[in-house]
């Protein structure tokens, strides 16, 4: 009865249960097994925006000059067969380095942290950010006091989100999480597996770390979810 009253226009218990008691990490894992060697799904999450902007190879999303570890994240996009697919768009949206998503956080412009990226002719992409952070789910609810009586943290490791599309192909919807963060083992969406684990390199100025990561695309429909927030 909680949930249901702690449910309204500005939040969704409900969905949060959901998440928090593994049902929403399960029910991905149930609809996107990967026989063909796809890449692994991932929880969409409450904060992607659709008509991020579209952004060039090699472009930065810390467009609030947003102080943080410098990210330089690149990969390939590849069909079932591994060939590379060009012009895929790879759609990112991440926390800042204070664990904060631009909507959330007045100090970052509209739109900071999250771009629009398209393949080139050998399926590769990269771009420049700075490292996220990780962050706390909502426990100012009934959520909140489910997790704190079977004595578990509400803190997500650190993440990027990708949504890796290109006509002919299923949307892939996917986090790629740091590799050396400390709560990997106890999400408490219970979203981490090994293949969404990103080496998150430190390079040898120490100043700056490097992702790569490549995606893997199964032929379908080509469906974008609704938008959760405008
Ligand atoms: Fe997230």
């Amino acid at each position: 009865v909680a949930i249901g009253q702690a449910t309204g226009e500005k939040k969704n218990e409900v969905v949060l249960a959901a998440d928090i008691l593994g049902i929403s990490t399960l029910v991905a894992l149930q609809n996107n097994q990967d026989p063909q060697g796809e890449s692994p799904s991932a929880l969409l999450g409450p904060f992607w925006r659709a008509n991020a902007p579209d952004c060039a190879c090699g472009d930065s999303i810390a467009r609030s000059g947003t102080p943080g570890v410098p990210l330089f994240v690149s990969g390939v996009v590849r069909d079932g067969q591994g060939r590379p697919l060009a012009d895929a768009m790879v759609d990112v949206w991440q926390a800042s380095p204070v664990g904060l998503y631009e909507n959330q956080d007045p100090t970052q412009e509209n739109m900071n942290l999250r771009g629009r990226f398209r393949t080139d002719a050998e399926g590769r992409y990269h771009f420049r950010s700075v490292r996220p952070a990780g962050y706390p789910v909502p426990v100012d609810g009934p959520c909140g006091v489910l997790l704190k009586a079977q004595r578990r943290h509400p803190n997500r490791p650190a993440h990027l989100h990708f949504m890796v599309s290109k006509p002919g192909f299923k949307v892939l919807v996917s986090q790629v999480y740091a590799d050396d963060d400390e709560n990997l083992e106890s999400d408490p969406t219970f979203g981490v597996t090994r293949r969404l684990i990103g080496r998150y390199a430190l390079q040898p100025d120490g100043k700056s770390a490097t992702l790569a990561y490549d995606f893997q695309l199964e032929p379908g429909e080509t469906k974008f979810p609704r938008p959760p927030i405008p």
